[in-house]
């Protein structure tokens, strides 16, 4: 099957020029002006910019969490993320105490396999320290799995300790691994939260207010200077914090190879939202929490000069009503956790490309090629060259959009961004030479997606 892409403005990481692109099957074959090829299917992309499909390295689909389980699951979540833009996803694998890691990589194949609209692969998250798992993690590395996840929050769930971090840091350090942490101090929020329950409040903001900037600061203070005696290359996930990026700012100064994630939600939403009426604030429970407003400003910053190189979406959707209900009377039993698969692509291209904040090859940059490239996809993925998947979506950067949840692909009864409009939309997305998305409709396969085994941490 040969696939024709003509007119449009190609945008990588690198450069923007205007040339036709020729997919073979999987993969793009040639890129050339005025393309006389021959084609099974030609699409016009004129007016149009081709970007590459862009990545997103944080989502949690078919997870158990907080007592209940989240409301996407492979396929529902896939889909969503591809009417979005994005073609290929690294998701979670958690490590139930007292088993391998093996083990929570082969649980989270089975919820997976099978059951994707685009490609997947996993990080995996190392709940329960021992000699047994530091000896598996230079096999994962080579089987694939080039990533652990490390919490120092969820105090008795998976947060671990200060010797579980450091031991992590060096294993992987020494194998070729990057190590990614969930940074708040746990024991300070746990608490936080019994001081504030014992005074009566149970509402959502109380969520947010045990939850303070500086219980984020001092976790990436202590996990940056763990990297830093280690000298292994750390990964900060979903930094919220104004705070906490000064500190990675001055550790990149420094010449430590310490990079940082956002997540839209912390550059579009501000605390304000945990005082919405009828336990409407549930709907933004997360964490980190949300921010003062004013602190989204120090995020974008950092985007535009490099102190932050990715920006994921923290995918964790639950119900408002029967799962983050669970929390009504007491806020720490909210579900934690968002949706925002399929809006992540969009508001980062209205916020920071059409907001004037960074040019359209920033953008590519922080939504596809550096997470390509930090977590072992690149080239296959997260750019456009011959030889690469055919991974690409044609964007039409004046189509106007607005976000509902009437409309969404994502499985869940509320959008965190309802009613936000904006212009750009990704009419055309392709998942390895498959079309998936045609103006806005999934026409992709279930089945499709399949694990991309990631190559060993190699930088940016
Ligand atoms: O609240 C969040 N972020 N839920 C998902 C799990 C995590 O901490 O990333
Ligand atoms: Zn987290
Ligand atoms: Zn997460």
């Amino acid at each position: 099957m040969r696939i024709l892409i003509k007119n449009g403005k190609i945008v990588t990481a690198a450069d923007s020029y205007q040339a036709d692109i020729l997919i073979e099957d999987e993969k793009i074959v040639a890129i050339e002006t005025n393309s006389a090829a021959s084609a099974d299917q030609v699409f016009d992309a004129a007016g149009r910019y081709v970007f590459p499909g862009a990545i997103d390295v944080h989502t949690h689909l078919d997870m158990p969490f907080g007592g209940t389980v989240t409301a996407d699951d492979f396929t529902t979540g896939t889909t969503a993320a591809a009417a979005g833009g994005t073609t290929c996803i690294v998701d979670y694998a958690l490590q139930t105490p007292g088993k391998t890691l093996g083990e929570a990589l082969e649980a989270w194949h089975k919820r997976a396999d099978g059951k994707c609209a685009i490609d997947y692969g996993f990080h995996v998250a190392v709940t329960d320290l021992n000699d047994a798992v530091l000896t598996e993690m230079p096999a994962l590395i080579n089987k694939g799995y080039p990533s652990f996840k490390v919490f120092m929050a969820y105090k008795g769930v998976f947060q671990v300790d200060d010797s579980t971090l450091l031991k992590v840091l060096k294993k992987s350090g020494e194998a070729g691994g990057l190590v990614l942490v969930h940074a708040e101090n746990g024991d300070v929020i746990d608490v936080l939260c019994r001081e504030m329950l014992a005074a009566g409040h149970t509402e959502p903001l109380y969520h947010a207010l045990s939850r303070p900037p500086e219980a984020e600061e001092e976790a990436v203070n202590r996990f940056i200077t763990m990297a830093q005696l280690s000298g292994a290359p750390a990964y900060i996930v979903h930094l919220s914090d104004a705070g906490a990026l000064a500190r990675v700012a001055e550790a990149r100064l420094q010449g430590y190879p310490v990079y940082a994630e956002t997540c839209p939600q912390y550059l579009f939403l501000d605390l304000d939202r945990y005082n919405e009426p009828n336990f409407g604030g549930a709907k933004y429970v997360m964490s980190p929490p949300l921010r003062e407003a004013g602190n989204e400003e120090f995020l974008w910053s950092g985007l535009a000069s490099g102190n932050l190189q990715v920006v994921a979406s923290d995918h964790c959707s639950f119900n408002f009503k029967g799962q983050k209900d669970l929390g009504r009377g007491n806020f720490t039993k909210i579900p934690n956790g968002a949706p925002g698969l399929e809006t992540r692509v969009q508001l980062l291209y209205d916020g920071g490309v059409d907001g004037g904040r960074f040019s359209i090859n920033k953008f590519v940059d922080l939504v596809s090629t550096a997470p390509a490239r930090l977590f072992g996809l690149y080239p296959q993925k997260g750019t456009i060259a011959a030889g690469s998947d055919a991974d690409l979506v044609i964007f039409n950067p004046e189509a106007p959009f607005t976000f509902s949840q009437a409309t969404q692909h994502q499985n869940v009864d509320y959008n965190p961004y309802e009613g936000y409009s904006g212009k750009g939309v990704p009419e055309q997305v392709f998942s390895r030479g498959a079309l998936v998305i045609d103006n806005g409709k999934f026409v992709g396969k279930v089945g499709h997606g399949r694990f991309q085994p990631r190559k060993p941490f190699s930088g940016l």
